[in-house]
């Protein structure tokens, strides 16, 4: 019988590996300059904490969630986003003491009943992080800035970040009847999608996809123009600082998420080559998240990015020389041979030199053909005469040079040759 992988789902396979490791390397390197601690989270997660944080009506919860009965009979959801948990664990390990601003950091798969397309996964992986703590927009700032920081490490370009603010509940249920009667005004008009969101979530109606909804959406009310003077300001103050920092971005008031938990700045980055699933990074404050889990009250801001989509834009320059590539080929010819290269081998590679070998004792063509297929910087020799004498040739397979080294001064030869 053949099995093949689940729809939607995907092997990253040794070949792309190492772009992974370099992006995820990146990521810790500039998020720890940040003050960006890892957690590392459950894979799963008992359903009510998804349904309650994304929100009944949101399309994850509604039909996207991959959600099972346990065998004890408890109802548990395979996280389709990193945010909830991190505000389940901040609460459970009472992270909110001492009281300060705590910044952390996540990555891994999430899973979504999505119909998979270009860019669209069942699973996927996110790199996230979160600043819980502050309501000050210079979070805001200081997040979205880091992010612009890393994408610019990883060589990518032609992005663009685009903001919003949704307002808070002092001024969102306001803005929510405005907006409702001005749909009501359009209903036999708009998709049967938005005609269900229209009562329950009419936000999303917005950032409807379908043609015709997106020429009704531009002339319905923004939330932009119907902010408190609170949430204005800070908008303000989030704008002014992206200015004087000469961050590039566009007011999009069209941005609304797909998750409810969402208060004040949103923000998603986007590419023009990653066709229509676009978004590389998505984002936003969350102010009451963590109360609505009953923890204290406790302003977040944070945001995840597809590691799929953003592998997808890396330039082929840049990560060309990530693939690893052996230091030195040890060529074996004959049984004296192996052996003697059993603790050079080991020694070797315990002192930091990558070594390949043959595991087949081909002949020697059949060997170097294989050095030469992996690239190997270096190939050594070993025979009857080389294990006699302790006398050993190193070839240099870019220059073709060769030298002769000691047992001895193997080791040190090869690491002055390879750094320098
Ligand atoms: P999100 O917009 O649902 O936000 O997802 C963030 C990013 O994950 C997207 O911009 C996209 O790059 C990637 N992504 C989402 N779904 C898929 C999929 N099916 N296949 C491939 N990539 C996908 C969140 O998840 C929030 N938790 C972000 C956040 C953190 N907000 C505050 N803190």
């Amino acid at each position: 019988m053949k099995i093949q992988s689940v729809r939607g789902v995907k092997d990253i396979l040794p070949g792309e590996i190492a772009k992974w490791q370099w992006v995820e390397k990146t990521a810790h390197e500039i998020f720890s300059r940040y003050g960006f601690s890892e957690i590392r989270l459950p894979i799963f997660e008992k359903t009510a904490l998804f349904s309650r944080s994304i929100g009944e009506t949101s399309d994850i919860v509604e039909k996207e969630m991959y959600t099972f009965d346990d065998r004890g009979g408890d109802q548990i959801t395979l996280r389709p986003e990193g945010t909830a948990s991190v505000v389940r664990s901040y609460i459970q390990h009472k992270m909110y003491n001492p009281p300060s601003l705590l910044k952390l950091y996540y990555m891994g798969p999430m899973f979504r009943y999505e119909r998979p397309q270009a860019g669209r996964f069942r699973q996927f992986y996110q790199i996230g992080a979160e600043a819980m703590g502050s309501a000050s927009p210079l979070v805001d700032f200081e997040v979205m800035t880091m992010l612009i920081a890393f994408f610019n490490k990883l060589g990518l370009k032609d992005l663009r970040l685009e903001i919003n603010s949704l307002g808070c509940p002092d001024c969102r249920p306001a803005y929510r009847e405005t907006l409702k009667s001005a749909i009501r005004e359009h209903l036999d008009e708009l998709c049967g999608n938005c005609n269900q969101r229209y009562e329950r979530n009419p936000l999303r109606v917005l950032d409807c996809k379908v043609e015709k909804d997106r020429q009704i959406a531009e002339g319905l009310p923004k939330s932009k123009d119907h902010l408190c003077e609170v949430c204005q300001e800070n908008f303000n103050k989030v704008q002014s600082m992206l200015d004087t920092a000469g961050t590039p971005y566009n007011i999009n008031p069209k941005l609304v998420r797909g998750l409810d938990y969402y208060t004040r700045t949103t923000f998603e980055v986007t590419s023009e080559n990653l066709g229509s699933q676009n978004a590389i990074c998505g984002g936003g404050r969350y102010d009451s998240l963590v109360e609505e889990f009953e923890g204290p009250s406790t302003p977040c801001f944070g945001f995840a990015l597809g590691m799929e989509r953003l592998i997808s834009l890396l330039d082929s320059e840049e990560t060309d020389g990530l693939n690893s590539k052996p230091d030195i080929y040890i060529v074996c010819l004959g049984e004296a041979a192996v052996s003697h290269s059993l603790n050079m081998v080991h020694d070797l590679r315990y002192a930091g030199i990558s070594v390949e070998r043959d595991y087949e004792s081909g002949s020697m063509k059949s060997q170097m053909r294989k050095a030469n297929k992996m690239q190997a910087q270096f190939v050594l020799i070993l025979g009857d005469n080389e294990i006699q004498s302790g006398k050993y040739n190193l070839k240099n397979m870019d220059t073709g040079d060769q030298i002769e080294v000691s047992a001895n001064s193997l080791l040190e030869t090869l690491r002055s040759q390879l750094t320098g």
